[in-house]
């Protein structure tokens, strides 16, 4: 086998033609994450939807306040207060206003009896908090759509109920983010999925068509330019309305219409699935549609599983341990921390599930990592979070409801296997140490959590699947969005086991990975197997933040899961946009190229894997060993 090394020589700049478009693998020298609004660290707060659906009022919600402050959870970072469905009354058709429910907040009760929020915000903001409400991107609310017959639905005529988004952006963006001054908008997709010519609430004249744009079980039905414009325009909007940035953009789309691909451009938190429910298995369904999305989540715009059932059904008081693997899996992933649960109830034993500042801090860590899987099993699954202390989180998840014995290793927090590792139990501040590997028994649904300390395999820098919240797939690589198979069926209590079940449905499947193929599969390069690597599709660029490093490393090929062996694919790194190499054509097979460029200085490194096609989807490249070194 012929190993291809690539000279380390800095080539010379190609500079694009003036004629020539830019085309998506062109190396930018950007960071393409959006700079919209302020969420470098994963949002923390309150919404009333999983305490009391849309049957929402004043008093409910400041009591929720009130706590957050009085429990100190507020000072642990817990300050969005957001309002889900239910506020509205109805739209004024004279001049489009959105009208308060305000016989269910008297605080909003005005001269104009569309009623203002402006005194609400302002109390919230006095007492430390922020803001949050909340619309939906069509004409209609999910509450519209689905549950029709729960309290606080808008009233009137077709027109009149007509209180989402569409047609009235600008005019609705303004009245929130400005007149009312809210400093975060959740903005769900109902509007555009649930109201086709053949709902009976549109064929019986309750509603008017809108499309649909999102086909939630058929992924090439779905309008994903017309869906991604409208979520983008609201964001110009709110641009706008708030050019100073100080506020959240929250996607509700629920994995739906490929936004895991547009997200990180358009809004600062984006929802991965259908809603979370308060049972183990609907739990796990979310976990799952956010577990292999590691390096689609980056400050300023994180993967959302849903909010936290931390206090109810499966996770309330009389069951400890699934209520802190619920926090403990959300912690890991980065996922905001958005609390849904009565808190006039709250006893002093969910406090300190919600409240723990250790874990907490895992979730709030500055460099912005979701945990990365470092062994993806039916029963166990082993998380890995690095820190930005060096050191690292490790979460072992039992998914069964039998104990289980399991085996964590050095190799899975990428530490040396002949010195010892430290371990701090995050729960319950044990210690132990050990080397090499430890048994860990896990009580059904248990997930053990530590804080790890050891000696680094690579002493020298940073492995790429290290440091996912710097890794970013601007182009995947993903020509058609398929549904992720490994997101499990899940029972819907209303449908139980009829028909044939809850299919996959939420596209990401062939996704980039750290430490996998795009088909989680072990990447492997001419029979060479890597423990660390970056997996992606070919026709893909990867953007690196340079973090200060001094050189960039990897061995690169076509990953031996490809079946199509005509396929070439070449790669090539940039340096803020300019280009440091490029290796020959490569097929399946080849050794790899290794790389070794000098990128000091560098703000931002691009990976490019150029497919010989336009269209290749099913060809996984592999970065083996991808690191930033000093
Ligand atoms: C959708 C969202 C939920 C909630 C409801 C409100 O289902 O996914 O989070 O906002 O709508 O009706």
């Amino acid at each position: 086998m012929k190993l291809r090394y690539v000279a380390a020589a800095l080539l010379a700049a190609t500079a694009l033609a003036d004629t020539a478009e830019a085309g998506p693998l062109d190396a930018t020298g950007q960071w393409s994450v959006t700079s919209r609004g302020h969420a470098p660290l994963p949002p923390m707060g309150w919404n009333s939807w999983n305490a009391f659906n849309s049957d929402v009022d004043e008093e409910k919600v400041l009591a929720a306040a009130k706590a957050l402050v009085d429990s100190g959870l507020a000072a642990k970072g817990y300050v969005y207060v957001n309002i889900d469905d239910g506020w509205w009354l109805r739209r004024r058709t004279s001049d489009g206003r959105l009208m308060i429910r305000t016989a269910r907040w008297p605080s909003a009760r005005g001269k104009d009896p569309a009623g203002s929020f402006r005194p609400w915000t302002d109390k919230l903001h006095a007492m430390g908090l922020k803001a949050g409400i909340y619309s939906d991107i069509g004409r209609n609310s999910c509450g519209q759509a689905y549950t029709a017959q729960f309290a606080g639905q808008p009233e009137g005529t077709v027109e009149e109920r007509e209180v989402g988004l569409y047609g009235h952006i600008q005019q609705d963006i303004v009245l929130f983010m400005g007149e009312w001054n809210f400093d975060m908008l959740k903005v769900d997709g109902c509007g555009i999925r649930a109201m086709s010519p053949a709902n009976p609430l549109v064929a019986s004249g309750q509603y008017r068509a809108l499309g649909p744009l999102i086909d939630y079980e058929t992924l090439p039905n779905t309008d994903i330019a017309a869906v991604r414009a409208l979520y983008t325009e609201v964001g110009e909007a709110m641009d706008r309305t708030r050019p100073r940035g100080d506020f959240v953009y929250s996607l509700c789309l629920w994995g739906s219409a490929d936004v895991r691909a547009w997200a990180g451009k358009v809004g600062n938190m984006s929802r991965t699935s259908e809603d979370i429910s308060p049972n183990w298995e609907r739990m796990l369904h979310n976990l799952d549609a956010a577990s292999r999305r590691e390096l689609y989540a980056h400050p300023n715009s994180w993967n959302d599983p849903d909010m936290l059932f931390v206090g109810t059904g499966a996770f309330d008081m009389d069951h400890l341990v699934e209520a802190r693997s619920h926090m403990t899996l959300w912690a890991m992933l980065n996922a905001p921390l958005i609390i849904g649960y009565d808190m006039r109830k709250a006893s002093s034993a969910l406090l300190s599930v919600l409240g723990n500042p250790k874990v907490i801090a895992l979730n709030q860590d500055a460099a912005g990592n979701q945990a990365v899987l470092a062994y993806d099993g039916e029963t166990v699954q082993i998380l890995v979070k690095s820190l930005a202390d060096g050191t690292k989180a490790v979460a072992v998840l039992n998914r069964s409801g039998i104990p289980v014995d399991a085996t964590l290793t050095a190799a899975h927090l990428k530490y040396r296997a002949d010195s010892p590792v430290a371990l701090t139990d995050l729960w319950d501040g044990g210690e132990r140490a050990f080397t090499g590997e430890v048994p860990v028994h896990l009580e059904s649904h248990q997930t053990l959590l530590f804080k790890a300390s050891g000696t680094r395999e690579h002493p020298g820098g940073l492995y790429l699947s290290e440091m996912p919240g710097s890794v970013n797939p601007a182009v995947d690589g993903v020509v058609h969005p398929m549904a992720d198979p490994l997101v499990h069926r899940g029972l819907l209590p209303w449908r139980s086991t009829r028909g044939d079940g809850e299919h996959s449905v939420y596209g990401g499947w062939g996704g980039a990975r750290a430490d996998a193929t795009p088909f989680a599969q072990t990447p492997k390069i001419a029979g060479k197997a890597y423990a660390s690597a970056i997996g992606v599709l070919a026709n893909s660029r990867i953007e690196v933040r340079g973090n200060g490093a001094a050189t960039f490393t990897a061995e690169a090929g076509i990953d031996d899961a490809t079946a199509d062996t005509s396929a070439r694919v070449r790669f090539s790194v940039h340096a803020d946009g300019k280009r440091l190499l490029q290796t020959d054509w490569m097929k399946r097979g080849d050794a790899p190229a290794m790389i070794a460029v000098p990128v000091k200085g560098a703000r931002i490194i691009e990976l490019v894997a150029e497919g010989n096609r336009a269209e290749m989807q099913d060809v996984p490249v592999t970065w083996g060993k991808a690191a930033l070194d000093r």
